[in-house]
């Protein structure tokens, strides 16, 4: 059985008084929940965070996959162990678009998070573009080719994934749930082609862009949607809580 997961991305936001504001208030509201939480806060936060730590997990939105060294400016996947993380993301969209990230710097990501133990929540899909070609399943397939299938099967399968297509990313604009089945159950069969259809079908994919209280109830009732990677709706407890609630 696959399991629920809810992941709240927080981006460049907020002061530190209204992160720990913001961690109180989520894991007070989800002591009792059977999903998996986790908050991807900025990562000068996590350190308090970790302090107050109670049901709901920590990570970060970005590491350097080298251990230590001269990487001016970067933090590594051991020195946000320490700090409680327990999840990362690896391969978001404003990561790949305004950072330049790449495939291959993404599969080192991978690597590195894997082998200390952190669980990758690994973000891949497309822009405008791809979607008006109707193109988007064959990018998104490639997109999981090229940073995890060197992975073994044992590895693939502590892998969590985002399907969060661009045009839908702090939009306001939502992929359809019936857009997000097609891509997840489509990406679920890529996966069981190189991995086996049992693999495939433990893998979580949530889905991300714009969701909210509104409409994730909807998307949560599809089959292959297994919870919401949320950035906007994730800043504010009462939207976070009523997506939780929706599963
Ligand atoms: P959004 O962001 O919910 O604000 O669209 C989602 C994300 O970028 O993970």
């Amino acid at each position: 059985m696959r399991k629920s997961v809810l992941a709240g991305n927080w981006k460049m936001n907020l002061t530190k008084a209204q992160a720990v504001e913001l961690y109180s208030a989520v894991s007070d509201s989800m002591e009792a929940s059977s999903n998996e939480i986790i908050v991807f806060p900025p990562a000068i936060y996590l350190d308090a965070l970790n302090e107050m730590k109670r049901n709901v997990s920590l990570g970060v939105q970005n590491f350097y996959f080298e251990e230590k060294g001269a990487f001016t400016g970067e933090i590594s996947v051991t020195q946000v162990k320490e700090l409680g993380a327990t999840h990362v993301l690896i391969g978001h969209s404003e990561r790949r678009m305004y950072f330049g990230e790449d495939e291959n710097l993404l599969k080192n990501k991978v690597d590195a998070a894997l082998a200390h133990g952190l669980t990758p929540v690994f973000c891949c899909g497309e822009p405008l573009e791809i979607r008006e070609a109707e193109t988007q399943l064959d990018y998104v397939c490639k997109q999981l080719e090229a940073s995890l299938f060197h992975l073994s099967a044992d590895d693939f399968a502590k892998l969590i994934l985002a399907y969060e297509p661009i045009w839908a990313i702090g939009t306001g604009k939502t992929a359809s749930s019936d857009q997000a089945e097609e891509m997840h159950a489509g990406l679920r069969l890529f996966i069981s082609g190189k991995y086996g259809t049992e693999l495939a079908d433990n893998v979580s994919i949530l889905y991300g862009g714009s969701c909210n209280p509104s409409n994730a109830n909807e998307l949560f009732s599809k089959t292959n949607v297994d919870g919401g990677l949320i950035g906007g709706a994730a800043l504010k407890p009462e939207d976070f809580l009523a997506i939780e609630q929706a599963f």
